[in-house]
């Protein structure tokens, strides 16, 4: 029996049995229940633009599974003998280490660099050639790299799943698949939620893939910008056509009250067209504390991290902050996204 057909369940089930406060009935209605699910085995995560809010839903699921055993509380082996590998040719704390704890999570294998200075790229290797052969010592890759579009050269490259950690200023989707996992998560749903993207709407592609993910929910969305970082024109003409409820105004105070969700961003410096250009927005769209009085008493803010100056350390106390458990979120999400594309669930 292949031990990643998606009708053997035998290594999911003790994973779900383990899933307090998961009871053997619900366990067994969700594995009948997924016959008709979508089916991510060997596909690319590039965008979070065409995803459906059945996949949407579905991901989500999936990933709140893996509770358990991202926190270590439970040993899972459902990706024994797969490898991933971590191509990253930008900076990354977050997107590459939790990708790598959640592969060693679920029993697998990580290789990758993180310095192309220590590979053929060196040398003058293309991109094509450096995935290509990443793609025959590997079950599944996560690439970053600072040019749009290169994660679909990547998944053009290669007959492995090719998962998007970051292209330049267009798509970040595992980050926007955590931060929907971490909203429904502490609210218990999206639908009916008001969520401010506060700070650089036009460059954050962590934005720009959460955007579509919350174009297939019932919500409201502020965006918070100057107008010189406010949304780009193809995403507002995307949403317009989803009819998605938004407005675009330049400063938190004016809709503060209204927010569940604030979700802060770094100034995307690097992603100016001119760097000169981002210095009149240093030290702009910082949280002051003293507007949290106006705030929701049960308002989360969230962040993609790293932060700069937006969110004073002072906030990191209050029951407002909950960017670390946002960024503890993203392990859980990927060890499901992991376990789905390579077929092991
Ligand atoms: N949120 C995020 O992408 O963080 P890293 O740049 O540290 O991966």
């Amino acid at each position: 029996m292949n031990p990643h057909d998606p009708g053997d369940f035998s290594r999911l089930f003790p994973l779900c049995m383990d899933q307090e406060p998961y009871a053997l009935g619900n366990v067994i209605s969700f594995l009948k229940d997924r016959s008709s699910m979508p089916d991510f085995k060997g596909k690319d995560i590039l965008t979070l633009e065409h995803f459906t809010r059945e996949e949407l839903d579905y991901i989500l699921d999936i990933a709140s599974k893996f509770e358990a055993v991202a926190a270590g509380r439970k040993k899972s082996n459902i990706l024994d003998g797969k490898i991933l590998a971590t191509l990253f040719y930008e900076p990354s704390t977050r997107t590459k280490n939790s990708h790598e704890a959640a592969m060693l999570r679920l029993g697998g294998g990580v290789i990758g660099f993180d310095n192309v200075a220590s590979t053929s790229v060196a040398k003058g290797e293309s991109f094509e050639d450096t995935i290509k052969t990443f793609g025959l010592y590997a079950d599944v890759i996560v690439v970053r790299h600072p040019e749009i579009g290169t994660a679909q050269i990547a998944a053009d490259a290669t007959d492995v799943p090719v998962i998007n950690g970051g292209d330049d200023a267009n798509q970040h989707p595992t980050q926007g698949l955590l931060d929907l996992y971490t909203i429904r998560k502490e609210k218990g749903s999206i639908d009916g939620l008001e969520i401010a993207l506060v700070g650089d709407v036009k460059h954050t592609r962590t934005y720009h893939s959460l955007i579509y993910g919350l174009s297939r929910y019932d919500c409201k969305i502020h965006f918070v910008a100057p107008p010189q970082l406010q949304l780009l024109p193809g995403i507002e003409k995307d949403i317009n056509s989803r009819e998605v409820e938004f407005d675009k105004v330049t400063e938190l105070t004016e809709v503060i009250e209204n927010c569940d969700i604030i979700y802060m961003s770094r100034l995307q410096e690097e992603r100016f067209l001119h760097r000169e250009d981002a210095k009149q927005f240093h030290g702009a769209y910082t949280l002051n504390p003293a507007w949290l009085k106006d705030a929701k008493p049960d308002m989360k803010i969230m962040h993609h991290l790293p932060r700069l100056w937006e969110i004073p350390k002072e906030i990191d106390d209050t029951p407002y902050a909950h960017y670390f458990q946002q960024e503890y979120n993203g392990l859980v999400l990927r060890c499901g996204l992991l376990s789905m594309v390579l077929g092991a669930v």
